[in-house]
């Protein structure tokens, strides 16, 4: 069966990785790849949002399934399109993944089907927004409504922060029409995990959680970034906090969905804090995660084939997903400078004698061959995996072939899964 994965991150190298491994796979093709995804299938030079030459290149070659992985194209209503054209793609319609580009969307959807979330209001208005947060007081959270590339998201612990950031927002525009709503949400203390869901429209199933690491600096200081490490499965989420999340989060959610006439077909990722008034939601993904997905990877013994197609074909009631035992985890090595600027070009090296430690893989998302060097080309550069019977084993492997891998300026940071081991 031949397999186009769209997109260019660690997620999609990730997914093509465990893809190559299926025994049904056919042609594997990534449109456009990175530097590492080339050596697992064949990169196609085309942009995940140029949808009219991803339709053309399915049809041209036949395409039994195009894999979706990052949420602008999904956002922009790629899926439809494919549908539309009578070709076979997995992931969420435009009106499913407006769960995650309309955080006000995915708000009243949760309000109305009773899942538990961050008090919040929304605001038009600069100055309604501005009363709101002067009779609330911090610390308190400002978020743009729109996609904003996880830049819209104000975590404010005093007033003046509030202040600011509503006029970066809706005064100067910064995100442009992303700020013509905020939505402004109490402040919830307590661990951040991910949650997956793969889902069919009718039935879903549960991944594991894992935990990512989304602040550049060690300690969850410095600014948001995509994100800079993930461990799966998380040791301090219990089976009981599992279930509650199933029962009063993600099946609620998907019911209201398809409710809306939106039945959601895809990974379904609530990102949720476990505070201590209880487990809330902070927003929904339409996607995997990415460092997430690399992880899930690892640790996934069902062939990725099998439960992406079930899924896109609304078959998965009754499938099973197994899992490896032990722990995944991921180092995320980044561009100096990321999550500002940074410069790109420079070349590494150490990749095969960090593959060469046991349990490892490297992942490839801001990379290039081009020029026939292996080099820099993103503000997150490499992911390195892990996997091991513990969580500290996993580290110990992931942090040593870290120290293997070499390019000017690599930053990565030495505390991700710290806080799980504790
Ligand atoms: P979001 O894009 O909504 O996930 O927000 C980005 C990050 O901001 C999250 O990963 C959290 O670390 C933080 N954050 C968002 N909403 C809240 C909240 N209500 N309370 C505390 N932290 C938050
Ligand atoms: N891991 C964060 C994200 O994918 O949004």
């Amino acid at each position: 069966m031949d397999v186009l994965v769209v997109g260019t991150g660690g997620r999609e190298n990730a997914l093509a990785w465990k893809l190559a491994q299926s025994p049904r796979i056919g042609k594997l093709y990534i449109a456009p790849g990175n530097g590492g995804t080339g050596a697992l299938g064949e990169n196609v030079p085309i942009d995940a949002m140029d949808f009219e030459n991803l339709v053309k290149f399915a049809k041209e070659r036949n395409v039994a399934l195009t894999i979706v992985g990052p949420d602008n194209p999904l956002g922009e209503g790629i899926v439809d399109l494919f549908k539309l054209r009578g070709l076979r793609v997995w992931g969420p319609v435009k009106a499913a993944a407006h769960i995650e580009g309309s955080k006000a969307f995915a708000k009243r959807l949760m309000r109305e089907a009773g899942v538990p979330t961050a008090e919040f209001e929304i605001f038009s208005n600069h100055d309604d927004a501005l009363n709101y947060i002067r009779e609330h007081g911090a610390p308190i959270v400002v978020k743009a409504n729109g996609l904003s590339f996880g830049k819209g998201v104000y975590v404010c612990m005093t007033l003046a922060e509030a202040e600011s950031a509503l006029e970066e927002i809706m005064v100067q525009r910064v995100f442009k029409e992303a700020g013509n709503e905020v939505v402004i949400e109490e402040y919830l203390d307590g661990q951040e995990i991910s949650i997956h869901a793969l889902a069919d429209g009718k039935d879903f199933i549960l991944f594991p959680p894992s935990q990512d690491h989304k602040k550049v600096g060690e300690n969850e200081t410095g600014k948001n970034t995509g994100g800079m490490g993930a461990i799966a499965p998380v040791p301090f989420v219990s089976m009981e906090a599992l279930k509650d999340i199933e029962v009063r989060i993600v099946r609620p959610t998907l019911r209201a969905l398809a409710e809306h006439g939106a039945p959601f077909v895809g990974i379904l990722y609530p990102g949720l804090k476990m505070a201590s008034n209880g487990i809330k939601v902070l927003e929904f993904n339409a996607r995997f995660g990415d460092p997430e997905c690399q992880v899930y990877m690892r640790l996934l013994k069902t062939d990725l084939l099998d439960i992406l197609e079930a899924s896109a074909d609304g078959k998965l009631a009754g499938m099973n997903i197994e899992w490896n035992s032990g722990f995944a985890v991921n180092i995320v090595l980044a561009s100096g400078g990321y999550p500002d600027t940074y410069k790109k070009g420079f070349p590494i090296t150490g990749i095969e004698e960090a593959e060469k430690i046991l349990g490892v893989v490297v992942f490839h998302a801001g990379t290039s061959t081009q020029g026939g060097t292996l080099s820099t080309a993103g503000g997150r550069v490499l992911g390195v995996s892990a996997v091991g019977d513990t969580l500290q084993g996993a580290l110990d492997r992931a942090y040593e072939a870290v120290e293997l891998i070499h390019f000017e300026g690599k930053y990565f940071r030495r505390d991700i899964g710290a806080k799980a081991l504790i």
